[in-house]
């Protein structure tokens, strides 16, 4: 019976991590997946993971079966982070899954089961993955302008033209903070905006939270979330560990539903839980447990902070520097963006064949829609890249 099956196209961010990994040439820089690296190019177990998991390993004493819906402790630390306290806790229905994707994926079965007809609009670009889910998923996708291929900032008034067209009921996908891929951001009075032609139109938001903490600071970043969460009727709310914590392969995720009153939340529960018993029953526990003892320890929870800052810093820093080589030398200012954009990501507004280019010349790995993962240079190869780009004429 398996002759009937069809090959998939490969996921571009992940054949990338290979085609990086085959590539024998020493000086190759990985600007692909979406890892942190520290200047050594190394991807950190965290500090304060590594000493939670010290604790954990002399203190568990059971691996037996959490809930469904993960360690409620889990879900009361990460709604205390994502939301602190723009909502009535008691309308927050929420399940822990595996990793932001697991958050993902759960939320868009939940808003098929509960109107088959709604459609998605997701930002033009998104993360492929959102669309790729979608699309197996069988959920009509409606894509609402987003970037400006001109200035590499948002297109704003693209945007709010597109999400008008959404219908009561419709879901409106936003990343709530560091745009990925992009790296452009709306800022406050423009999420305002939003919010309002939400409200208008009566479509649900639904947040994309990944990266909390890599932009301007943990609470800046959830700044546009709890300004939704706390306008609108219901919310969904996708938040993902991965990255802020350093646990990548631990695949931990927290969906967040949030509805009109205590009675709704019950439903969202119980219909979260059914769904992650049919799709993996319990969720992983290990990121979860790690994640709860950090957030509910101060001197753990501090030491975190203080190197998320570091992480954050870092990327600040190789993003200014970057933007000022390539003003160096390209004796222009067409690439200040880069040091305005924020999070992980920068969109460089390169075509394929030039990414292909700076790729083969130069061993310079980006997504071939020209994003680059800014955390995967540091002081030395930024100058390379910089000459690269300018070279090739971007
Ligand atoms: C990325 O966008 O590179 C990350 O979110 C990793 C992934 O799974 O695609």
């Amino acid at each position: 019976m398996f002759e009937t099956l069809q090959s998939r196209p490969a996921d571009g961010i992940l054949a990338l991590m290979q085609m990086y990994k085959d590539d024998p040439r020493q000086t190759k820089i990985d600007l692909g997946v979406g890892v942190y690296k520290d200047a050594t190019g190394l991807t950190p177990i965290m500090r304060a993971v590594k000493a939670a998991e010290k604790q954990l390993w002399e203190q568990q004493d059971s691996k037996v079966y959490t809930g469904l819906a993960g360690d409620p402790a889990f879900a009361d630390a990460m709604i205390d982070l994502v939301l602190a306290d723009a909502v009535a806790r008691d309308t927050v229905a929420a399940v822990a899954t595996p990793g932001g994707t697991g958050a993902v994926r759960q939320a868009f079965e939940l808003i098929q089961m509960a109107r088959p007809e709604a459609r998605v609009f997701v930002s033009d670009p998104t993360w492929p993955n959102h669309i790729s889910i979608l699309n197996y998923l069988g959920v009509e996708i409606v894509r609402y302008r987003y970037f400006d291929k001109d200035s590499c900032g948002v297109d704003f008034d693209g945007m709010i033209e597109d999400i008008k067209t959404a219908r009561a009921g419709d879901v409106v996908l936003l990343h709530g903070c560091c745009h990925n891929p992009t790296g452009a951001n709306l800022n406050l009075t423009e999420w305002r905006a939003v919010v309002e032609v939400l409200n208008d139109t009566g479509a649900v938001p639904m947040v994309d939270i990944a990266y909390q903490g890599f932009g301007d600071g943990l609470e800046e970043d959830a700044a546009a979330t709890r300004l939704v969460a706390s306008s609108v009727p219901e919310c969904l709310i996708a938040a993902s560990c991965s990255k802020n914590f350093g646990i990548y392969r631990e695949r931990t995720g927290l969906l967040m539903a949030i509805s009109q009153n205590v009675q709704a939340r019950k439903l969202h529960q119980d219909t979260l839980a059914f769904l992650n018993r049919q799709n993996f029953s319990f969720p992983p526990d290990h990121g979860a447990r790690l994640v709860t003892m950090i957030l509910n320890d101060a001197a753990l929870r501090a030491d975190w902070q203080a190197e998320l800052e570091e992480v954050r810093n870092n990327m600040l820093g190789l993003r200014s520097q970057l933007a000022a080589e390539l003003q160096r030398l390209s004796g222009s200012d067409r690439f200040g963006f880069i040091a305005q954009h924020r999070g992980m990501f920068s969109r460089l507004g390169a075509t394929p064949e030039k990414v292909e280019e700076m790729r083969q010349k130069n061993g310079i790995y980006m997504v071939s829609d020209s994003r680059m993962n800014i955390a995967g240079l540091n002081e030395h190869t930024v100058p390379i890249l910089a000459k690269a780009i300018v070279d090739a004429g971007v």
